[in-house]
């Protein structure tokens, strides 16, 4: 920057000339957030006008790398403060969140949050409620940590009619999912790593139950194709919604002999009916495509638009230094709003979304593994019965487990996930059939 430039910006920058910011939450995203808002501003002069003033905590005798003057165990008196401009919500959970936001945006506070649950859940109204306040309500960590996914979907891609996304947006999953994979490390030890290293929600079944990546397919939803959609509504219907908890070692075993990898992914598509396709589920997919190579806590977003056809986001989504940077990304474009004088952008102007009609009718192959008692007439009858719902599969393969069971590995042609689940209710009523372990749709490198 020149120092003509430089020289202009300051004379722009109203008085105080510092931001004072308070956060809610010390914790792993906080103490990242903090770090780099009292460290190094040399790559961007705005960093050094930002003050973080007061950080509320609960338990205030922890050790932690945010200094103890500026501790408080009373968030109230954050978002009541007359002198802080920007609150950072970084708690966690819905309802005292959404509380202590909803009076901070009142108080005519800017507020950034990493929060997806309480953005899934109360963005509409928290949108509105900032909109009439003149203020911003940010959450671009919300989605994918580091990537920054919001505001490129509804800017840098502003110009497309946007087909599809879809996502590897838990980092937790797909972690365990990389590590049972490349190392044969065991479901319950990868979680756990998981949870060593920061990934992992507090309760971590919101991670591999699927409810984390179905509320950022919400927001996702809402950016991309300003379709509402109600995530108690998704979350309440198991065909919409699954994660990673019936993923065993032998399906990633399967899965790496047919030249696939596992990875749960959240997909939202535009049918041309106007519907919304909206699910989330592990699926296998193709060695050569590029979501199949994204590994470990990374996220990627794999977008179809016209004009501009297929692309992919990339980069770490969880973890407190890639979630952070997407926190101070909106702390500075608010505060680049405030000091240009331009009005202040709320996140409401990404537009008031209708509600979405969901689709559940996706057309694909799948892989499917059943589990039969080893008679004679097992293999024959679940085979006869796919005939009789006129699905073919394109391959099959059959093996005699450690316990004796007969396993059929199937990968059909591409069918309507109705008329499959029709067909597997069928074949769980045989007699001798054990369980279908899993069925999971294909996604094959085009
Ligand atoms: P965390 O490490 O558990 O930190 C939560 C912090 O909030 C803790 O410092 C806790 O205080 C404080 N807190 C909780 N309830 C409080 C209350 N009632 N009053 C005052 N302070 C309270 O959580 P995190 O991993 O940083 O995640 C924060 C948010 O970011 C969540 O919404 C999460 O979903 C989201 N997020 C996290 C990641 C990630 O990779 N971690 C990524 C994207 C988004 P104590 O320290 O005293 O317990
Ligand atoms: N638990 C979340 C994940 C944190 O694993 O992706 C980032 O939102």
């Amino acid at each position: 920057m020149t120092s003509l430039q430089e020289r202009k910006i300051t004379k722009n920058l109203p008085s105080p000339q510092r931001f004072k910011v308070g956060m809610i939450g010390g914790g792993t995203v906080s103490s990242s957030a903090y770090a780099i808002l009292s460290g190094d501003s040399s790559g961007n002069h705005l960093l050094s006008r930002i003050e973080v003033v007061s950080v509320a905590v609960r338990d205030l005798k922890k050790i932690r790398l945010i200094p103890q003057d500026i501790l408080t165990d009373n968030p109230d008196s954050i978002v009541d403060d007359p002198n802080i401009e920007i609150v950072v919500e970084l708690m966690g959970g819905t309802e005292k969140a959404r509380e202590l936001i909803e009076r901070a945006l009142r108080n005519g506070k800017h507020v950034i949050t990493a929060n997806k649950s309480l953005v899934a859940r109360h963005g509409n109204e928290l949108d509105a409620l900032a909109a009439r306040a003149g203020v911003s309500f940010k959450y671009e960590a919300a989605v994918a940590g580091g990537i920054p996914i919001l505001r490129t979907l509804k800017t840098s891609l502003g110009a497309n009619k946007l087909r599809k996304t879809m996502g590897i947006v838990n980092g937790t999953c797909n972690y365990i999912v990389t590590q049972m994979s490349d190392h044969q490390m065991s479901f319950t030890d990868a979680l756990a790593k998981a949870q060593e290293l920061g990934f992992a929600e507090a309760d971590p079944t919101f991670d591999v139950g699927g409810r984390d990546a179905a509320e950022k397919n919400v927001i996702l939803s809402k950016v991309a194709f300003g379709k509402d959609v109600d995530v108690s509504q998704v979350l309440a219907d198991p065909e919409l919604v699954k994660g990673i908890t019936s993923i065993e070692s032998r399906d990633i075993e399967c899965a790496r002999k047919l030249g696939f990898t596992i990875k749960l992914l959240a997909v939202s598509e535009i049918k041309p009916d106007g519907k919304l396709l909206f699910f989330v589920s592990p699926h296998l997919v193709e060695n050569k495509h590029p979501l199949a190579a994204v590994k470990d806590a990374y996220n990627a977003i794999f977008i179809e638009g016209d004009p501009v056809g297929d692309l992919m986001l990339y980069g770490k989504g969880a973890g407190g230094g890639p979630t952070a940077s997407a926190v101070v990304g909106d702390i500075l474009n608010v505060v680049e709003g405030i000091s240009s004088g331009v009005p202040v952008i709320s996140a409401s102007t990404l537009g008031s979304a209708e509600f979405a009609t969901l689709s559940k009718e996706m057309h694909s192959k799948f892989y499917l593994r059943l589990l039969t008692q080893n008679c004679p007439t097992a293999f024959g009858g679940i085979m006869w019965l796919f005939g009789e719902a006129n699905i073919a599969p394109e391959m099959v393969q059959q093996s005699i487990t450690d316990r004796g069971l007969l396993e059929i590995v199937i990968i059909t042609e591409a069918v309507s996930s109705q008329k499959l689940h029709n067909a597997l209710r069928i074949i769980s009523g045989l007699p001798y059939f054990e369980k279908t372990v899993n069925a999971l749709p294909l996604l094959e490198a085009s």
